[in-house]
């Protein structure tokens, strides 16, 4: 059984911070951040709104454009590292939120690649043809551990969540192939201690442009693909001199690449959703286009996909 994407949605909070704002609150311009991140503005989500309503929101946007209902749900996959609280998991209170009875329910943490461990996991419930249905869902409210003190980090991210219901697919689409990875020794470069998020930027920016171009290259090799081959590449959204390098490792023209970090700033494993469900619906994506999703984060963790578009 091929595991595709059956429909997808996709949530943002209405509040905008702009660069402007926070030239405001802390010493940093929206020149720097503009040139050093690709970053204009972000969203940020009201203090009653917590990241199990923003899933429920992009929940019920993938489940429209799927066609199910949330009966029809036998998992939720809920990628995050912000959850409401340790537990019961964001999964769970989607799973009471959507009235999703049947669905069993666990929250997968893996930072910003979070959605792409989620997706690589649900397929393996539908390859083996022991569900058909797995909701899965990136979503995050980083500005609740946002060190607003830090300058480093402060200007870097937002709120938002990604959905998709992943099911059987026609002979030929889906995922043709997938690489997960991890290395916990570079742990130190990117974490949450108490409260807010701590970087080493530099690292992590090392890590990324390496990281992202290899796991690129290696699931097209993978699905026994060319670069020819790639029609869009859908790259984790943290900062666009990252996204640019890699879209440059695939030889990508600028209109191939999804780009939403300039609106929505680097929204973790909500990122690669939110950028696909954009592109999707400004025409850029269609039928039996070969897509590369590919993202990095705190672990670290690292995940790419190559996918055939289409049910
Ligand atoms: O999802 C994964 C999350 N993480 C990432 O994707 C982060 C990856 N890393 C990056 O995107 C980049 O490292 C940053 C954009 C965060 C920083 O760029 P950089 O080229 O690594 O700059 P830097 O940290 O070495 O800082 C350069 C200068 C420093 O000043 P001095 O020491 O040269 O005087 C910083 O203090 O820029 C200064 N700086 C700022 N200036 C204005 C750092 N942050 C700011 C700021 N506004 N917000």
């Amino acid at each position: 059984m091929n595991a595709g994407i059956l429909g997808m949605g996709r949530y943002l909070p209405e509040k905008v911070l702009t660069n402007f704002d926070l030239e405001k609150m802390m010493d940093t311009s929206d020149e720097w951040i503009r040139t050093m991140t690709g970053i204009e503005e972000r969203r940020i989500a009201s203090d009653d709104c917590h990241s199990s309503d923003m899933a429920y929101e992009a929940a019920k946007a993938a489940l429209k454009d799927a066609e199910i209902n949330a009966e029809d749900i036998d998992l939720i996959l809920v990628a995050t590292v912000t959850p409401d609280q340790p537990f019961p998991t964001v999964a769970c209170m989607l799973q009471e939120k959507l009235g999703a009875k049947k669905a069993a329910a666990m929250d997968v943490s893996a930072a910003c690649a979070g959605f792409m461990y989620a997706m690589i996991t649900a397929s393996q419930f539908i390859a083996t043809g022991a569900y058909r249905h797995v909701l899965i869902v990136g979503v995050e409210k980083l500005s609740s551990v946002t060190n607003w003190n830090d300058r480093n980090t402060a200007v870097l991210f937002g709120d938002g969540a990604g959905a998709a219901v992943i099911g059987p697919v026609s002979e030929g689409r889906g995922i043709l192939s997938f690489e997960l990875g991890a290395d916990g020794t570079g742990g130190p470069h990117l974490y949450q201690n108490e409260d807010h998020i701590v970087m080493n930027g530099r690292e992590v920016f090392k890590f990324a442009v390496r990281q992202m171009g290899e796991s690129s290259l290696n699931v097209i090799e993978k699905a026994g693909l060319t670069l020819d081959d790639i029609d869009f590449l859908v790259p984790h959204q943290a900062n666009i001199r990252i996204m640019e390098a890699s879209r440059e490792r695939l030889k990508l023209p600028v209109e191939k690449m999804a780009k939403t970090v300039h609106k929505y700033g680097n929204t973790s494993s909500a990122s690669i959703p939110i950028a696909m469900v954009d592109a999707y619906e400004a025409g850029k994506i269609k039928d039996d286009d070969v897509l590369v999703l590919v993202g990095f984060g705190g672990g670290l963790t690292w995940g790419a996909i190559a996918l055939r578009w289409g049910k």
